[in-house]
């Protein structure tokens, strides 16, 4: 590789081709490939993006060796203890945390946003009643498209930032009434003076008949999982909204094809899989079963993985792990939970799979997943209903990466490259001689 400020590529029979590499403010510097195909005639082969940078971003950063995790800036143990999911909303939307000021006028907008048009609740009886929530999600969120035709103009960063309003203030009125029509009860307004989260918590337990009484502690639990996922810089779900932007598509169905991508295991379906998991081993004889899973997972002929274990960026402790076991603990002892048995079974498998070799050297630790179904399950959230919270909270994330994406003079419709292994050109032969 050549000098600090250009990487030389040697190929073929002699020749070389000089890159340009870009430095950020942080991270690893990236190899500016632009040039490298009208250059070389070649492209660059890295399915699942291991060494692509798609983008440049200024929202999140992540350093996975040493498990540090900062919005804008700010180091997400901070965030989470001593601001609430409004405002680190208001930071990743605007880049800045909000004066006392500015907070009350973002609130204050969010709040007149909540309710959504009464059309939409008919869309949710088009789905059966055992739908899985996240397709549910997928249909109303895209719906919204065809609803809120004043903010459809992507260059118009006034329409930007009111479709980022109506997103983020709609989602937990939208992601309630996927749980209020599952359970067949209705649905429940949104009521504006209590906050973001208490809100949300009131649509999703409260019923009509009765006043909902707001419990702090687990309205700060829930507030810490929502800013605990609110981005996560380049993941799939958010590169695949950068992906369905990029072509100029509408904010709504941009969201939802997020929130599809999203619902695999392998991504925000991690958490339910996780808990579904410590439910089998649990069933199957709990603490005691523990090696045996684990030799399963180590088995290469077996499919079984560690779900909540392992993350393609952390090679160290996932940051919101450590938090989200905390949660875990006051959630837990407000509720008089303390001997949750998923809950002990998940530290003592933690324990083993840490002092493991086959866990060590592949640098596989928790991450948030591992910890977050516990804390929903003792919340009465429902294990299908976990991904749609992932959801709720990952839009500021989606809309804020969006935006970025749309104001970006470099951006340009995504369009991958192939390495082609198929058949090279033939002739068709009639049928009768097939
Ligand atoms: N259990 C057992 N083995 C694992 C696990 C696991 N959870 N994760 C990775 N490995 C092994 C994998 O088999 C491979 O082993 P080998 O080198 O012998 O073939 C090695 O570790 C490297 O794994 P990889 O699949 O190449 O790593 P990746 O970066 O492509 O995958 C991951 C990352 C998150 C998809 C994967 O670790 C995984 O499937 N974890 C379980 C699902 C999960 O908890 N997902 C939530 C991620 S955090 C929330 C979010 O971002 O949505």
């Amino acid at each position: 590789m050549g000098s600090n400020d250009k990487a030389v590529l040697n190929y073929g029979e002699g020749q070389a081709v000089e890159l340009p590499i870009m430095s950020g403010s942080m991270g690893p510097d990236v190899v500016d490939i632009r040039q490298l195909y009208a250059k070389t005639g070649m492209f660059t082969y890295d399915p699942g993006f291991m060494s692509t940078a798609a983008c440049r971003s200024a929202i999140t950063y992540i350093d996975g060796d040493t498990g540090v995790l900062l919005y804008r800036g700010y180091p997400i143990e901070q965030l989470a203890q001593q601001c609430d999911f409004l405002e680190v909303a208001y930071l990743i939307l605007n880049g800045e945390l909000p004066s006392a000021e500015q907070k009350a006028k973002f609130v204050y907008t969010v709040t007149r946003h909540t309710m959504v048009h009464d059309q939409l609740t008919r869309f949710y009886s088009g789905f059966r009643r055992d739908s899985h929530p996240m397709a549910v999600m997928v249909g109303v969120v895209g719906a919204l498209s065809a609803f809120y035709h004043d903010s459809l103009d992507i260059n118009d960063p006034h329409h930007r930032e009111v479709a980022a309003f109506r997103l983020v203030a709609k989602m937990p009125t939208i992601v309630a009434m996927a749980y209020k029509y599952s359970i067949g009860l209705p649905f429940m307004y949104p009521k504006n003076d209590l906050s973001y989260t208490a809100n949300f918590m009131r649509m999703m337990f409260g019923v009509p008949t009765e006043d909902y009484v707001v419990n702090d502690v687990l309205v700060r639990a829930l507030d810490r999982i929502l800013i605990l996922h609110a981005d996560h810089e380049q993941n799939a779900s958010t590169s695949t909204v950068r992906l369905a932007g990029s072509s100029g598509a509408n904010p709504f169905a941009c969201i939802a094809s997020g929130i599809a991508c999203l619902w695999g295991p392998a991504h925000g379906g991690a958490n339910e899989a996780a808990l579904n998991m410590l439910g089998d081993i649990q069933k199957q004889g709990g603490v005691a079963k523990i090696g045996e899973f684990i030799r399963q997972v180590k088995d290469k002929n077996s499919t079984v993985k560690l779900m909540g274990f392992g993350h393609r960026v952390y090679k160290n402790y996932d940051p919101r792990a450590k938090l989200m076991r905390e949660t875990t603990h006051e959630v837990l002892h407000e509720l008089g939970l303390q001997d949750d048995p998923l809950f002990k079974l998940a530290i003592a498998l933690e324990k083993i799979a840490l002092e493991d070799d086959y866990f060590v050297s592949r640098k596989l630790y928790p991450n948030v997943d591992f910890y977050s179904g516990i804390v929903q399950r003792a919340l009465g959230i429902p294990t299908a209903m976990f991904t749609c919270i992932f959801a709720l909270a990952r839009t500021v994330g989606w809309i804020a990466q969006w935006n970025e994406m749309i104001s970006d003079s470099e951006q340009k419709i995504g369009r991958p490259r192939q390495l082609f292994t198929g058949a090279t050109r033939r002739d068709v032969v009639p049928i009768a001689q097939r």
